[in-house]
């Protein structure tokens, strides 16, 4: 996607020394556009766990890269396994994370050790460019939709809601929720986003923001709890929202907070569609209440708030009282009876053991 008309992916090798890895700081979000330079595997694990990087399929894309720089340092089986694991405990929730390391280490556990680093970066990098052509058809899949409700409204607009970031930031390129909106918003749709703010970090707030205001798409931010409201009085034509890992049977973990938009979207009959690269699918997982894991996150995320202050410095501030504890659940499980369908790479699907297996015969 273009940042001030200049193409950019959310990961990239450094073009010049052809090795170190560069992303963006989504730390330093909207108010800074920062690309930070990662040169060894620690930094790489530390981007993922601090959230320099975040979003499922791309801390998968990172970890990949991370263990091409690991391989720089040492390409011994024992440190390459060694600081796969490392990468593959910085982030619970997201299983596109341990899909990305273990379709790395297939890859390189039959490559000679002096083969290895040529052979992860190669590796890596087809991550990444299949990352970017899923996400493009999913928002090709999902622009039907989009379509669909233009038409129901007559050329008016239509406004989608979405939780929490799910755009370029957090893949490789296009994102998945918010690739049907470009897609819209490129073919002359007039598609307006209410954008869920996303307590507590406020991925919403300040990423998908900055993304859809960079590419010129209408959108506002709205409080966490407005999104009842707005499908109360006919304001969301439908929902469009991301996911960290989706079961066989068609449960949806995604950012706390999600289930609540499920439940409003059901209650006033407002379709509800989760976009998901067949990455973020668990075909070991059932019951996505029970066994996806919740990644539980500091308080301070809760208690405080973060933002830029008149003079441009940027400050964290208290909100709840010195002493009163607080709990960070970062993800919840949507259970599948709430989710309209699936957008993946391959088609739309019911959110159903049977959909899902329609367009993936290969996992039945
Ligand atoms: O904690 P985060 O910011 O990594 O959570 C990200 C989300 O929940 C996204 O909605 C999800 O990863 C989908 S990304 C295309």
């Amino acid at each position: 996607m273009k940042i001030d008309g200049k193409p950019y992916r959310s990961v990239w090798v450094d073009r010049e020394d052809g090795w170190s890895v560069r992303i963006f700081d989504q730390t330093k979000l909207p108010w800074d556009v920062e690309i930070l330079r990662l040169a060894d595997v620690a930094a790489a694990g530390h981007a993922i766990r601090s959230m320099q990087v975040r979003g499922a399929p791309l801390i998968g894309a990172v970890a990949a890269y991370g263990l091409a720089l690991a391989l720089r340092a040492d390409a011994s089986t024992e440190a390459m396994e060694r600081d796969a694991a490392m990468l593959g405990a910085t982030r619970p929730t997201a299983v596109n994370l341990r899909w990305a390391l273990d379709r790395m280490l297939t890859r390189l556990r039959n490559t000679p050790l002096a083969e290895r680093v040529r052979t992860a970066y190669a590796e890596a990098a087809l991550i990444c460019d299949e990352d970017a052509a899923q996400c493009e058809a999913i928002g090709t899949h999902g622009l039907a939709l989009i379509e669909a409700a233009a038409r129901v409204k007559a050329g008016e607009r239509v406004n989608v809601l979405t939780h929490c970031n799910a755009g370029w930031l957090a893949t490789v390129d296009w994102g998945t929720a918010l690739a049907p909106i470009y897609k819209a918003h490129d073919a002359g749709i007039d598609v307006h986003v209410w954008v869920d703010e996303t307590r507590p970090r406020n991925q919403g707030a300040a990423l998908t923001a900055w993304e859809l205001g960079r590419h010129g798409v209408a959108h506002t931010v709205i409080a966490d709890n407005a999104g009842g409201h707005l499908m109360q009085h006919g304001e969301v034509d439908l929902v469009i929202v991301g996911t960290d890992r989706v079961t066989r049977t068609g449960d949806v973990a995604n950012k706390i907070g999600t289930y609540l938009k499920a439940l409003a979207a059901k209650d006033n009959d407002v379709p509800f569609w989760v976009a998901c690269p067949s990455t973020t699918i668990d075909w070991s997982v059932a019951d996505g209440v029970a066994d996806i894991p919740i990644e539980q996150r500091a308080e301070a995320e809760v208690a405080a708030v973060t933002g830029r202050t008149e003079d441009g410095s940027i400050a964290t501030v208290r909100v709840a009282p010195l002493g009163s504890p607080a709990a960070n659940p970062a993800f919840d499980v949507t259970p599948a009876r709430l989710v309209s369908g699936l957008i993946t790479e391959r088609g739309r699907c019911a959110a159903t053991a049977d959909g899902l297996r329609t367009l993936f015969p290969e996992h039945a």
